[in-house]
C-alpha cells in the first residue's frame, strides 16, 4: 500500500528546511549510510546529524507522529532513522530496496518527504516498481508518500535545479503489509462512522480494531 500525505508540514517550517540546506558544511555523501548493494548506486548527499539538521529531523518525527493518517497507515513503533537528503544537478539513486534492518531495526515502511517545490527542479521523482508498472512519484514540498521498505525503487537524475527531501524508515507494530492495510481500512471506516454519528457501529469497529491490534500488534 502507497499512502501520499499532503502538508506534513507547514510553510514556515519548509523554512527552517531551507535553512538547513542552506549551511555549506553540512552536508556529506550519501554513500556512508547505504548498504552493500546500494552504495554502488547511491550518489546525492546527506546532511550530518546534528545541530539544524537534527534540529529539523526531529521536527519531522513530531509531525509525523502527531498525523492520524501517518499513524493509521503506518502503525508506528518507532522511527528509525531521518535524512535530509539532497539531489543536485547530475545526481541520482539507482534501482534498489532498502535494508530489512536499519540500526538493529526491522525497516517495515520508508518514506519520502518532499522539500523543495516540484517546480523547482526538473528530473528527482521518485521511481517505485509495481506489478502494474512504474509509478513515478513528485509531490508538493511537504507531502509525503509512505511505501513498503522492500519495495524496488530508485530516484531518477536531476537536470535542473536541487531535489531536497527527507527520507525515513519506521518500524512498524505491524509486520505484515497485508494486516496494515486492513487496519488501515478499519480506520477509515472508524472515521466514516464518527461522520455518520453512529455510536453503535464505531463500538463495533473499535472491537474489531481492538481485536486485530491484540492479534497482529507487536508491543
Ligand atoms: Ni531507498
Amino acid at each position: 500500500m502507497f499512502i501520499q500525505i499532503a502538508d506534513i508540514l507547514t510553510a514556515a517550517e519548509l523554512r527552517l528546511a531551507d535553512a538547513v540546506f542552506a549551511q555549506a558544511d553540512v552536508f556529506e555523501s550519501g554513500a556512508r549510510t547505504a548498504g552493500r548493494a546500494a552504495r554502488a548506486v547511491k550518489n546525492n548527499e546527506q546532511a550530518r546529524p546534528s545541530g539544524l539538521a537534527a534540529d529539523m529531523t526531529t521536527l519531522i518525527e513530531k509531525r509525523l507522529l502527531k498525523n492520524d493518517v501517518f499513524r493509521a497507515a503506518a502503525r508506528p513503533k518507532n522511527v528509525i532513522r531521518i535524512l535530509l537528503s539532497r539531489y543536485m544537478l547530475g545526481m541520482s539513486y539507482g534501482l534498489h530496496s532498502d535494508d530489512a534492518f536499519i540500526e538493529g531495526q526491522r525497516a517495515d515502511l520508508s518514506f519520502t518527504l518532499f522539500l523543495s517545490p516540484p517546480e523547482s527542479y526538473e528530473g528527482g521523482d521518485l521511481v517505485v516498481e509495481e506489478p502494474s508498472g512504474e509509478r513515478l512519484i513528485k509531490l508538493e514540498a511537504g507531502a509525503l508518500v509512505l511505501y513498503p521498505s522492500a519495495t524496488l525503487h530508485r530516484v531518477v537524475e536531476v537536470t535542473k535545479g536541487e531535489r531536497r527531501a527527507a527520507v525515513g524508515w519506521i518500524r512498524s507494530r505491524i509486520r505484515s503489509a497485508e494486516v496494515r492495510e486492513t487496519l488501515f481500512d478499519v480506520a477509515l471506516a472508524l472515521r466514516q462512522a464518527e461522520a455518520a454519528g453512529d455510536p453503535a457501529l464505531i463500538d463495533r469497529l473499535l472491537k474489531i480494531q481492538g481485536a486485530l491490534l491484540r492479534r497482529w500488534g507487536e508491543d
